[in-house]
């Protein structure tokens, strides 16, 4: 079973008492520390944190990389994430020094708490410091959401990703392509295809959604308006196709509700693309992840270039437009629920009017419980 190796204890003690030998022992819990620091990772850490502290001790160490209320403590409050043991503030900046920041105070909470593992969520500068200040003290790392490739180097997540699978002993991979993107990296030691934290995420939340308003506060009816989202670099700091985005989503025959991220409302600025937003978008101020998933739920088609809402349209069934060359979620695009638009004006105003994805879905994401086999993955490195 390559790939899907559990070496929990519990599993030897059966085979001993199989051969009729009774073991007496008490597992030790483990204190682990999880580091996050970016929206996608508040949501992905949800689930397993829940997880985790039913048999260890967690310690929550929040980057600061997004500290907007909208980006950060909303989300701590609706999905009740316990209060970060530590936020090292470390902010916004260029990659090295954002990530510098993060390496030299994530280093010192290491030091301090002498943790048996640190947990990293995803591919962004919080992972990769996170990765690498815990590999250097000789600290055992866990990535969730390991595997993922884009192929683009120009990314700074997918520098991010490869280089924090790298530095970590035992990796949680969310897919079957994933566990082969690691095995044609020579990885397979520690490799585990446990699902999408994500999923277990949406699952739980999903109907905690219906519980929204947003339509209402927003004035709009299912399945009459688009949903879009921008922040990727390659949409952002380019004045000629963020314009491009933004005409095409004036072009758009119904209303398009976006919610924008700090990152695109501060280049729509710098390059005064204000009066390229016409009156069929509405753009808002990021939401909460349960406003979210309803939006998503009742929208005609998505718009995006982020990962996780790819992602989240795919398990919503909702047709989704992606504005970029390429994608690590590519079971989505091959099951033709995605389509790859990049930033091309033209392309995007044809797939809003005529993408229509087949009924057909397959399953790639798991079963909703992928919080559970990480913990389970994890209990087997308690010591006796
Ligand atoms: C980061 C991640 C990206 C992830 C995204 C999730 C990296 C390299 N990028 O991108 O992988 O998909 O988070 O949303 O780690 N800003 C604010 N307030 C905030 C946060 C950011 O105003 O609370 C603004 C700042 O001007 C900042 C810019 O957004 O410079 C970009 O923030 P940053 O965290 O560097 O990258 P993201 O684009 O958010
Ligand atoms: N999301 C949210 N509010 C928003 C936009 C996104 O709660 O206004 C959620 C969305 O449901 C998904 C996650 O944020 O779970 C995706 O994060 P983002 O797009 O910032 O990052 P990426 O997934 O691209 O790394």
């Amino acid at each position: 079973m390559k790939g899907i190796l559990f070496e929990n204890p519990n599993q030897v003690k059966k085979e001993l008492l199989s051969f009729g030998v009774h073991i007496n022992y008490k597992l030790n819990k483990m204190k682990i520390v999880t580091i996050v620091g970016a929206r996608p990772q508040f949501i992905k850490c949800s689930p397993v944190s829940k997880e985790i502290r039913k048999d260890h001790d967690e310690v929550l160490v929040h980057t600061g990389q997004h500290y907007d209320y909208e980006m950060s403590k909303l989300f701590f409050e609706e999905l009740g994430i316990p209060k970060p043991d530590y936020n090292l503030d470390v902010g916004s900046g260029p990659q090295g020094k954002q990530t510098g920041e993060m390496l030299i105070k994530i280093e010192k909470v290491l030091l301090e708490e002498k943790p048996d593992f640190v947990l990293v969520y995803g591919d962004t500068n919080s992972t990769l410091a996170g990765a690498l200040a815990a590999t250097k003290l000789h600290i055992k790392v866990g990535h969730v959401e390991a595997g993922l490739r884009s192929f683009d180097t120009s990314m700074p997540e997918e520098i991010n990703r490869v280089l924090t699978d790298r530095a970590s002993s035992v990796l949680f991979a969310p897919t079957q392509t994933a566990v082969e993107n690691l095995q044609n990296e020579g990885i397979t030691n520690g490799v585990y295809r446990t699902g999408d934290v994500m999923y277990d995420a949406l699952l739980h939340n999903v109907t905690i959604a219906e519980t929204s308003a947003i339509l209402e506060t927003l004035e709009i009816k299912p399945k009459k308006y688009f949903l879009a989202t921008i922040h990727r670099q390659s949409n952002t700091d380019n004045a000629k196709n963020l314009s491009h985005i933004l005409e095409a989503f004036s072009h758009v025959e119904e209303k398009v509700i976006f919610p924008v991220h700090p990152r695109t409302q501060k280049f729509i600025k710098t390059y005064g693309l204000e009066e390229k937003i016409k009156d069929n978008v509405s753009l808002v101020k990021p939401v909460g992840y349960i406003d979210f998933l309803w939006l998503e739920k009742n929208a005609k088609k998505i718009l995006t270039d982020s990962g996780g809402i790819q992602k989240e349209a795919y398990l919503l069934k909702i047709p989704c437009i992606t504005l970029r060359e390429n994608t690590e979620w590519i079971e989505t695009v091959e099951d033709k629920w995605n389509v790859l638009v990049g930033a091309d004006k033209e392309k995007i105003i044809d797939a809003a009017k005529s993408f229509t994805p087949p009924q057909k879905q397959s399953n790639h994401f798991g079963d909703g419980k992928a919080s559970d086999k990480i913990k389970k993955v994890l209990d087997g490195f308690q010591k006796m």
